[in-house]
């Protein structure tokens, strides 16, 4: 089958095109014909990218996990699914991904595709609306009212992040560059502010939790602006290596999730979520939209490999 691989991570990554074996799954397994792919460029300097499971070197990843397509093959013992069920969702980070004609997953990390969306746009789902349902739902238990601080705001994760916290009844300010403010209000931020020209931490305090999608400098002022019992979730890939224990408590890597994954479909499907694709680009683009070097329609949300 194509794929693309990771051919090198040193001194530079550089992904390019492959014709590798299509994988058969396994018991308990599912294949999967990619329809899409979503792009995390973030995803190559992951420490599953370039390592196994057990610490050995890893070569040839085939980076994406998460996806929409439709199931081809069912291993033994699978039960709910049927060959030819569209579905969407994420396969193990140290698997080959989905940026492939076929990749393997387990029937827990995918969920029926939600309806009324094209496989382009259910494959810019599954990593984005996860990580801002765990981080704010499941870790942060965001309430009604609270003020929450999204930084990020028009990322790929920001966009579920932001709705998601609307949804919950929280009061959203969210960081953006001063050309994506409007979208992020009309998202549902009360509040954006654009992070090129205004210090956050003048401008706001006593947040209920911070929901940073950044890292960095901006994670380290964002301590000063929570409440004495706020809550801070961190996902920056700069956090995934830190030895400072205050922000590993704050960072967390997504998890695949069967039972969010379809509600979060039945939200999309009636119209309470939205999801935004930046651009869609054929397989043999996808190392050039993992260098951020394809054209975006939006400049906002997802960018997502169309493979079928
Ligand atoms: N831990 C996990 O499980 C997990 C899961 C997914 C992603 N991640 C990580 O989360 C981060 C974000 O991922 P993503 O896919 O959402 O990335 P993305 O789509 O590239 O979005 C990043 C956003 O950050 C904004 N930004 C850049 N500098 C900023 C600053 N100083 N202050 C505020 N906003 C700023 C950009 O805004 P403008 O476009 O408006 O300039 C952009 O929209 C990455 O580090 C990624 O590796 C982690």
């Amino acid at each position: 089958m194509k794929a693309i691989q990771l051919v090198t991570s040193q001194p530079a990554v550089v992904l390019a095109k492959a014709e590798v074996a299509k994988p058969s799954p396994g018991k308990g397994e599912i294949l999967v014909r990619v329809h899409a792919a979503g792009v995390t460029p973030t995803e190559l300097i992951w420490y599953p990218t370039s390592y196994t499971k057990d610490g050995q070197p890893r070569l040839r990843a085939i980076p994406g996990h998460e996806f929409s397509g439709v199931v081809a093959e069912l291993g033994e013992g699978v039960q709910g699914f049927a060959g030819g069920d569209e579905v969407y969702g994420m396969n193990d980070w140290f698997a080959d991904g989905a940026t492939a004609e076929y990749c393997v997953t387990q029937p827990a990390s995918i969920a029926r595709k939600p309806g009324r969306l094209s496989h382009a746009e259910a494959a810019a789902v599954p990593i984005g609306a996860l990580t801002a349902w765990q981080g704010l739902l499941d870790r942060a238990k965001v309430q009604a009212g609270e003020h929450v601080l999204i930084h990020g705001g028009a990322g790929a994760v920001g966009v579920f992040a932001i709705q998601l916290a609307r949804l919950h009844g929280g009061r959203v300010t969210a960081t953006a560059s001063g050309k994506n403010a409007a979208f992020v209000t009309q998202l549902g931020a009360e509040k954006v502010i654009d992070y090129a020209t205004m210090p956050f931490e003048d401008v706001v305090r006593e947040v209920d939790v911070v929901f940073d999608a950044v890292g960095g400098e901006t994670l380290e002022k964002s301590w000063s602006v929570l409440k004495p019992d706020g809550r801070m979730v961190t996902i920056a890939a700069d956090a995934e290596g830190t030895t400072d224990e205050r922000v590993k408590a704050a960072f967390f890597i997504v998890e695949p999730n069967q039972k969010q994954l379809a509600e979060i479909a039945d939200m999309l499907d009636a119209g309470k979520l939205r999801v935004f694709v930046d651009a869609e680009v054929p397989l043999a683009e996808a190392p050039a939209a993992y260098e951020r070097k394809v054209q975006r329609r939006l400049g906002y949300g997802k960018v997502v490999v169309v493979v079928s």
